[in-house]
């Protein structure tokens, strides 16, 4: 693999659409200049493709090793804490402390436990399932399938997972079963649009999911939820707090705890009776 890198100048680089042309680039922007890294293969199509473009902006061509990048961090990772578990990228990396252990390599589908959103809302689960007895669960928009992995082992019942992508269908139930876990129940679907989801109802929801499809969603969550039932939201920036708040008043969802790391943001909400 070749690494060619150029300079283009803030209109150079609007005007050339060099981003649509070349599959593998980067592109960073430097006070007035715009530094692009493209990464090639095809090293004498694509030469000729900058030369004709580009000549008087190449800096420098380099080679570049072929690293399989996912192994590499597998093997690098340390790992991710929370209060009862420890979750890892490989089998090898240990941890004594933590009372579950769970393995989920880096893939295709969202949940490592390494991002905010998904760190604070298991914290949220722990303390939630510390509090009350759950008898039914639902993780929504489960991605690798960790939060509902996590309510699993907290809860021991039943739990439900969905997603509305292909890819996390496929890589929740690899993670399932490298994990040695039963009675997780998948759907892949839209929200809570299937047949026997939508008459289900549960003591607690979790969704990691971004404001504008929760907010979309927001009815039906509400409509699955028992009285008294929580729901945990993650995946909110600060910033994006007060609308969703407001928002779920309007549909009989009152906020209970609200915790945050950095930007981002989890928050507990009841349905009052
Ligand atoms: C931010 S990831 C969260 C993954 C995992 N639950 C976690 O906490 O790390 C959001 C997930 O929601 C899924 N999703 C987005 N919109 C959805 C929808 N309308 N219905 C079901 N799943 C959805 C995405 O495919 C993605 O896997």
């Amino acid at each position: 693999m070749k690494k060619i890198s150029i300079t283009l100048k803030e209109n150079e680089f609007q005007k050339s659409h060099i981003t649509e042309i070349f599959e593998n680039i980067t592109y960073t922007q430097k006070e007035e200049n715009w530094e692009i890294e493209i990464f090639t293969k095809n090293f004498n199509r694509d030469i000729k493709i900058v030369k004709n473009l580009f000549k008087n902006n190449i800096k420098t061509i380099k080679d570049v090793k072929n690293i399989n990048w996912v192994k590499k961090y597998q093997k690098n990772d340390l790992g991710v804490e929370t209060g009862f578990f420890f979750f890892s990228q490989n089998t090898k990396t240990q941890n004594k402390r933590k009372k579950f252990k769970i393995t989920l390599p880096n893939s295709k589908a969202f949940g490592t436990g390494k991002h905010e959103s998904t760190y604070l809302a298991i914290k949220n689960i722990e303390s939630i399932t510390k509090k009350m007895k759950i008898h039914q669960s639902c993780d929504l928009g489960t991605g690798s399938g960790i939060l509902s992995f996590v309510l699993k082992k907290l809860t021991m019942k039943k739990v439900v997972a969905t997603d509305i992508d292909v890819q996390s269908e496929s890589v929740f139930y690899e993670n399932k079963h490298n994990n040695s876990l039963n009675g997780i129940q998948f759907f892949r679907c839209d929200g809570f649009r299937s047949k026997k989801l939508m008459k289900m109802k549960f003591d607690l929801i979790v969704a990691n999911i971004y404001l504008n499809p929760l907010k979309r969603m927001g009815k039906e969550l509400s409509k699955n939820l028992k009285f008294g039932g929580y729901i945990i939201v993650s995946g909110i920036l600060d910033s994006q707090k007060n609308d969703l708040i407001n928002f779920f008043n309007k549909i009989n969802l009152t906020l209970t705890k609200n915790i945050c790391l950095r930007d981002w943001v989890s928050l507990i909400f009841i349905k009052k009776k």
